[in-house]
């Protein structure tokens, strides 16, 4: 057997973001575009492109011996009335769990199971929110700084966005009276 040697990472308390980055993940719209509800506000940003979110991903095999661990940076914004947020995955082995610790701004994190049950949590400085094996899981922006994260999960986990990426989640995350509302997605 091979002996890896231990390491750290600073995180950088102002930016969320990592040091050494690691492996450094950007999504704009252009790169979900279709996942957002309203197609005609997509439109209109389109030009702009804004930068939804980013991740700073240690890097270390993928494989069962390892802890895969990353921080999230989610920017504040809307799409229509639908706040900015993660593409959302099952993990490609669909039984390995993940735990989501926040550590600033605030944010919904929304999962589902195949069988199509929806739960969603709170996030806020402080939340430690588990992600049981078989759920789906996206974050949401809903406030108006930078929600950032810290997740860990096992090595081998991996991701699938095929399901998400055609119908989408149960539930949208919206804007209605300066709150955030959970409405149905009519393509799921
Ligand atoms: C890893 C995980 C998170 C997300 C990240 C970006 O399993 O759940 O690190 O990968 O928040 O979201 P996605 O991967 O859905 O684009
Ligand atoms: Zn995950």
């Amino acid at each position: 057997t091979k002996i890896f040697q231990p390491f750290s990472t600073m995180y950088e308390f102002d930016s969320g973001a990592l040091n050494p980055q690691g492996k450094l993940i950007s999504r704009r719209l252009s790169d979900m575009s279709s996942m957002y509800q309203d197609s005609e506000a997509v439109q209109a940003l389109l030009n702009d492109n804004p930068l939804i979110y980013e991740v700073y991903n240690v890097e270390v095999p993928e494989n069962e011996e390892h802890i895969q661990h990353c921080t999230t940076i989610l920017y504040p914004g809307k799409v229509g009335s639908e706040f900015f947020m993660t593409k959302g995955h099952y993990h490609e082995i669909i039984n390995r769990a993940e735990i989501y610790f926040c550590l600033k701004g605030k944010g919904l994190l929304i999962m589902q199971t195949k069988e199509g049950e929806f739960s969603s949590l709170e996030m806020e400085p402080g939340t430690i929110a588990y992600v049981p094996p078989y759920w789906a899981h996206r974050t949401v922006n809903t406030g108006d700084e930078t929600f950032v994260f810290f997740a860990a999960y096992p090595g081998d986990a991996g991701h699938d966005y095929g399901l998400i990426e055609t119908e989408g989640f149960v539930k949208a995350v919206m804007e209605q009276a300066e709150k955030y509302a959970l409405v149905a997605n009519p393509s799921y």
